[in-house]
């Protein structure tokens, strides 16, 4: 390889680096989609899931523990939704515990709940391998 040829190719490859670059970090896809549900009362639930440590028990977005369940959707969820969801916190069951919450702690953690339910799913990515070895993506954490 001549010298030209050695050069032409690096600079191809630095500049395939810079587009490349430039591409990754102005892609939107670090957007939050719920950011206008995110208001101060959510704000303090998120502070309140953190500080009860929910999630040693049950998941957002498919991540936390599994002793109770998903908690993504339960908003939304049929047969969910905030009234079971108040119940719950408000008297625990055999199986979750009763933190004695004050009703303006329910109402923060059903905001905060509000929020991660209208932005995004779970599970996060739905996947299925077709017969030629092909995977198809059935949702992509974005809530229709
Ligand atoms: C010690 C584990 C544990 C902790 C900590 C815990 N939970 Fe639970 N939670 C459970 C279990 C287990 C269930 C299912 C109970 C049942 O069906 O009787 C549940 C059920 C729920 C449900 C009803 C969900 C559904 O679809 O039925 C909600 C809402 C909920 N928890 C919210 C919370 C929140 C908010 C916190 C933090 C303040 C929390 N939990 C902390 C164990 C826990």
């Amino acid at each position: 390889m001549s010298l030209l040829h050695k050069r032409l190719f690096f600079w191809s490859l630095f500049i395939a680096f810079g587009i490349y670059t430039v591409v990754v970090f102005t892609d939107d896809a670090g957007d939050d989609m719920g950011a206008e549900y995110f208001t101060q009362e959510a704000a303090n639930g998120k502070l309140l899931y953190q500080k009860y440590n929910c999630t040693a028990c049950h998941q957002l977005y498919g991540l936390g523990g599994y002793m109770g369940p998903d908690l993504t959707n339960v908003m939304s969820a049929n047969g969910r939704g905030e009234f079971i969801v108040r119940a719950f916190l408000k008297s625990g069951t055999q199986k979750m515990p009763n933190f004695n919450l004050t009703d303006d702690e329910i109402n923060d953690l059903v905001a905060y709940l509000s929020y991660v339910d209208k932005s995004g799913i779970s599970p996060v990515r739905d996947f299925s391998i077709n017969a030629d070895g092909t995977v198809e993506v059935f949702s992509n954490g974005a809530k229709e």
